[in-house]
């Protein structure tokens, strides 16, 4: 039975980062999940052999069932899942079509969902998921009001799994990262810089996650900055830190 870990979004910034800190880990396969199979296949050739390119696009129900049939003929020893594919858009939520609403939920939430479910009957005692949330899960957050909500829903889900999960030895961390440089980030906005307070590496946040995932943690929170926003969010009423919020987007609304 192989041992392996399997990545989401494994192409991107932080998933990437994930890849590339596991890969000495003792797994015999790195199930790397995406859709662009000419990135997966860049991944592999970095990577090496242990990296196994799965093409899922994870908002689509016939790509999950395939996924979950994989799982099923493979019956592998799941150590690690890295639930790390998510999308955002900004904007007023009223302008956003069906389809974006209906994507952002398929992928952020759902998909998880699915995911922890169809791969934790292969975990044994101390496997462990890791689900990416967000800082933007501490507070109601306007503009990315639908992310903001889908990564509270990742936060909740995670930390009650992890209860749940206890005695069976599996840990899960809810990962809530502030802003992290990856191609998600949309770096200009009519023609000017956009600016993102406390940006930090994929790197930084990789590594902090794994640690914290190690050491039994279910939340992951990366940087003094991040934390004192959460430590804000618990005693600041939630009017108050979208005002202020509202007040750092003025530029771009
Ligand atoms: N960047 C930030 O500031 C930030 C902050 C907090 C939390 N996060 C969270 O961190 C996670 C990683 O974000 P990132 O910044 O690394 O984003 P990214 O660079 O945009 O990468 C996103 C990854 O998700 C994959 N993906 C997107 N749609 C998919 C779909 N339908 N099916 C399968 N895979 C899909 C992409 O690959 P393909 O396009 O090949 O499918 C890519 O590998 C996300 O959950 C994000 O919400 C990011």
């Amino acid at each position: 039975m192989s041992a392996i870990a399997i990545i989401t979004g494994a192409t991107g910034g932080l998933g990437q980062e994930f890849v590339r800190s596991v890969q000495t880990e003792n797994f015999d396969e790195i199930w790397a999940v995406a859709r662009n199979e000419k990135r997966l296949k860049e991944l592999r050739d970095t990577f090496g052999g242990k990296i196994r390119p799965v093409k899922c696009d994870l908002g689509s129900a016939d790509d999950l069932a395939e996924l979950f049939a994989l799982i099923e003929t493979e019956r592998p020893d799941i150590r690690l899942l890295i639930n790390n594919a998510g999308i955002g858009k900004m904007g007023r939520s009223d302008e956003f079509s069906d389809d974006d609403i209906i994507k952002e939920i398929d992928i952020n939430c759902k998909a998880v969902c699915l995911l922890c479910k169809h791969s934790i009957p292969f975990m044994k005692p101390g496997a462990r998921i890791l689900n990416i949330s967000s800082a933007s899960s501490f507070q109601p957050v306007p503009y990315i009001n639908l992310y903001a909500a889908s990564k509270a829903f990742v936060r909740s889900y995670t930390r009650a799994l992890n209860v749940e999960l206890k005695s069976r030895g599996i840990i899960c961390t809810a990962v809530c990262p502030g802003w992290i440089d990856t191609d998600m980030l949309e770096k200009e906005h009519n023609g000017k810089p956009v600016k993102f307070p406390g940006l930090v590496s994929p790197e930084r946040v990789a590594a902090k996650a794994l640690r914290d995932s190690a050491k039994g943690r279910d939340m992951s929170v990366c940087t003094l900055f991040v934390k004192y926003e959460h430590l804000l969010s618990k005693a600041w009423p939630h009017k108050w830190l979208m005002k202020i919020w509202m007040n750092g987007i003025k530029d771009y609304v």
